[in-house]
Parts: C-alpha cells; sequence; structure tokens
C-alpha cells in the first residue's frame, strides 16, 4: 500500500471515530495521561485506537509515533507521525478549526496529510512532487499580512508588529502551517518550547513541499524526535529569514 492510500485510510477511520466520539456526549471526558504528560480524552483516544487496530490488523511495518501513546513499534520500514486530533480544544468547545495530521517519513522521501475534520478540505505534502491542496497542485497566494503567533507572557508581539499589525492563533497548528503553505496567513510562529514532532510533522512535509520553510526560532533545522521545539514556518524565505532576526 502506497503512503497516501494508507494515509487516506487512516484518516477516513479518524474522522469517523472523532464523528462518532462527539455524537456519544463523552468525547471530551478525560481517560488518561499522553505521552507527554498532557490530558487524553475519550475522543483523542478513540481516533488513536482506531489507527493502531489499522496498522495492527495490516501489518504496517512502522514505527508510530503518536501524541497520546508515544512510540510503538510495528516494524522498521519507516516512521508515521499522528496527532489523533490537533486542536481539541476548538473541537470540545464548538470552534469548528480542529484537523488529522499524518506524516510518513522514509529515509528519502516523506508524505504528510492534514485533514480538516470539520469541513472537506486537505493538504497533502510530498517530498518528491509538490504539496496538494483537495487534491490539485496547491498554489500559494501571496496576499495575507497575519501571523499566527504563540507566545508566553506577550513575548514577542512588539517586535513582530513590524511586520504585521494581524497576530492571532487560531488553535489548531498542523492546520495553521498548511494555511502558510496556502498564503491565508504569512507565517507562523511558536515559541513556548512546548511543540512536539507529533504536532508538526506532517505539516511540515506540506509547507516544505510547497516550497516554504520550517525551522527553530534559531533559523536552524528542525529534527523530529522527543524534544520540545520552537518553530518559524513561512512560505517566503526572506520574511522567515527577518522573522528569525526579530525574534533574536
Ligand atoms: C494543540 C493545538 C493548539 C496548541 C497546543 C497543541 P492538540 O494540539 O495545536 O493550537 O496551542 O499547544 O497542543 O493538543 O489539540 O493536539
Ligand atoms: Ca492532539
Amino acid at each position: 500500500m502506497n503512503d497516501r492510500t494508507l494515509c487516506w485510510q487512516l484518516s477516513e477511520s479518524i474522522k469517523q471515530a472523532v464523528e462518532y466520539a462527539m455524537r456519544s456526549g463523552k468525547a471530551h471526558e478525560i481517560v488518561g495521561e499522553s505521552s507527554l504528560g498532557g490530558t487524553t480524552r475519550y475522543f483523542d483516544k478513540l481516533a488513536e485506537d482506531t489507527v493502531i487496530d489499522y496498522l495492527t490488523a495490516n501489518e504496517v511495518p512502522c514505527e508510530l509515533i503518536s501524541e497520546e501513546i508515544g512510540h510503538v513499534h510495528f516494524g522498521d520500514e519507516f516512521a508515521l507521525y499522528l496527532d489523533p486530533i490537533d486542536g481539541s480544544n476548538n473541537a470540545l468547545f464548538g470552534l469548528p478549526f480542529y484537523c488529522t495530521s499524518i506524516g510518513i517519513f522514509h529515509e528519502d522521501k516523506q508524505y504528510g496529510l492534514v485533514r480538516n475534520l470539520v469541513w472537506d478540505e486537505w493538504y497533502e505534502g510530498m517530498s518528491e512532487y509538490g504539496a496538494l491542496y483537495n487534491g490539485k497542485p496547491l498554489e500559494t497566494m501571496h496576499a495575507s499580512s497575519i501571523i499566527s503567533l504563540y507566545t508566553k507572557k506577550g513575548k514577542y508581539i512588539e517586535e513582530l508588529r513590524e511586520y504585521s499589525s494581524k497576530i492571532r492563533c487560531l488553535g489548531s497548528v498542523a492546520l495553521e502551517i498548511c494555511y502558510v503553505s496556502k498564503g491565508s496567513l504569512l507565517a507562523f510562529i511558536d515559541v513556548r518550547d512546548k511543540m512536539r514532532a507529533t504536532d508538526i510533522a506532517a505539516a511540515k512535509v506540506v509547507l516544505e513541499s510547497a516550497g516554504g520553510i520550517v525551522t527553530d526560532e534559531h533559523g536552524q533545522p528542525l529534527d523530529l524526535d522527543d524534544k520540545l521545539v520552537n518553530i518559524v514556518a513561512s512560505y517566503d524565505h526572506n520574511i522567515h529569514a527577518s522573522l528569525v532576526r526579530a525574534l533574536r
């Protein structure tokens, strides 16, 4: 099975699990703790479990790295980074902006799928071919001046005002990074020392395949390991360099 088919099938079962959990009235129930110490709710667990069941039943030879459970070893052929629901708080409190995020990393190629779970919209990145939006080549509109900024205690807001007076954050980092690839956002910045590989892996493939750039706050490449990182992402390499300077 190719990467695209696998991710699409996984996203379909996640979508169904999330819709079922939302209808059940217990989506918000806390059922455990995530691999990095956050809260795991019923719908996060249900969505992740459908993936684990699928990978088990189909003997998919991958290392799964998923937000709730952490690492599960099914095989050595590739790494599969999963955030079953990115934007859980939006979903729980009725803000219609959340997605599922699935990234496949082979030694020599990568594939990422970020699928909006609210309306019919999906982003794909293929390191060998480019990026797609809803199945068609993704075209970046160079129009937006909005920066999505996740920060602590208002840090860097003043520095970034030089580049934009429109600073906000939307609550689903994977989807936001994809919105950067489309040009709906000028840039995405997260300087909370909080981002994990599972949050960003798929969206990073999408943005990079679209020609954009994703680094840490010093402009250095990101390693997708278990460390917490900061992120600066833009479709425009010059703007990215300016933003990195602004964060010094
Ligand atoms: C969260 C969202 C949110 C960000 C949090 C993430 P989750 O993902 O991306 O925008 O502020 O840091 O944890 O928990 O819904 O997968
Ligand atoms: Ca999540």
